[in-house]
């Protein structure tokens, strides 16, 4: 399955994305006479083959959507084996990092592999990532997966740990990502990584101490334009309410203000409490519901993920 190349019909041996609704999905393989349960009862694997990526499939309580896996889609589904990065950190990441097709792009640790995948499709198809992580399960399962999902040609993974040795690699990274422990260790031994013409870093930690240090060692090592921001993303749930409004009984003071007034109806419905509005505000007379579709601003926010600082590196002579 090439994750890079959308193609339009599903095969035996795909991945797909198993959509049930915006919080349910489930990536899976397609096997031939396999079945797959979800709340929907059973889905066959035989009646996603030939059926067009995006389709619906009949389950046997009613139906689900089976998907194209993009790399957006994979970081909302994939197997955690660490804890991950997600949609908004990556969206400022790869364009505070620059990436673009023919980009070559340095990360550690790798981890689940979720950024991996979004740093992969930004830089293809002629571009490169080189991830290092010291975990070897973790190298293996993201190789597998990398592998699996078509980056073969632009994915280097290596097990290594770059405290102690750095990427090991001169003179070729426009961009550099680090999601560790420690990066303030790494930042000294990955400068020579950089092409001639310098290029950009980016570090994730979830602690603000852990942002100074790392502040600190970019800032010895001849790092430019440091800046550590945090991104707080806010979902407004957007569904249909019902309000109820209320109709006035209106003193006749002013003549104009009759029941056979159908501009002062209106008014009244769209602003019942209107302080300009010379009429008796006390007495509601009838009432009436309207459903539409609103935009409702979330209660609380989803905490804080961690903290990006990023940094530009000039080689100087
Ligand atoms: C939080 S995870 C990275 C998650 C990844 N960004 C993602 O989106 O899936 C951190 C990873 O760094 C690796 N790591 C920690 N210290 C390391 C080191 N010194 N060298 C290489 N990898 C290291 C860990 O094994 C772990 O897999």
């Amino acid at each position: 399955m090439n994750m890079l190349k959308y193609k339009e019909v599903i095969e035996e041996g795909d991945l797909v994305i198993i959509y049930l609704d915006v919080r349910h999905m489930y990536p899976l393989t397609i096997k031939n006479d396999e079945v797959f349960q979800s709340k929907y009862g059973a889905l066959k694997h035989n009646d996603c083959i030939g059926k067009k990526f995006g389709s619906p499939v009949p389950c046997t309580r009613g139906y689900v959507y089976v998907l194209f896996p993009t790399p957006e889609l994979w970081t909302v589904t994939l197997p955690h084996r660490t804890q991950i990065l997600y949609a908004a950190d990556i969206s400022f990441i790869i364009m505070q990092l620059d990436l673009k097709p023919g980009s070559v792009v340095c990360e550690a640790g790798t981890g689940s592999g979720s950024l991996t995948h979004a740093l992969a499709r930004a830089v293809a198809p002629n571009g490169s990532v080189y991830t290092f992580d010291f975990h070897e399960k973790r190298v293996e399962l993201a190789q597998k997966e990398f592998d699996s999902h078509g980056f073969s040609s632009i994915v280097k993974i290596e097990m290594k740990d770059v405290c102690s040795s750095g990427f090991g690699l001169k003179n070729i990274a426009d961009a550099v990502f680090l999601d560790l422990p420690n990066p303030w260790d790494v930042i000294s031994l990955i400068i020579d990584s950089f092409k001639s013409s310098g290029g950009r870093i980016c570090t994730f930690s979830p602690c603000i101490e852990q942002v100074q240090r790392t502040c600190d060692a970019l800032h010895k090592c001849g790092f430019q334009d440091i800046v550590t921001v945090e991104c707080l993303q806010r979902t407004y749930d957007v569904k249909k309410i019902t309000q109820t409004i209320l109709n006035f009984k209106h003193s006749k003071k002013d003549p104009s203000l009759t029941d056979d007034n159908p501009q002062e109806q209106k008014i009244r419905k769209e602003d019942p409490v209107s302080e300009k509005s010379d009429v008796n505000k006390d007495e509601p007379s009838d009432c009436e519901t309207v459903t539409h579709w609103s935009a409702v601003p979330p209660l609380e926010t989803a905490g804080h993920t961690g903290y990006l600082t990023y940094a530009s590196y000039i080689k100087l002579d």
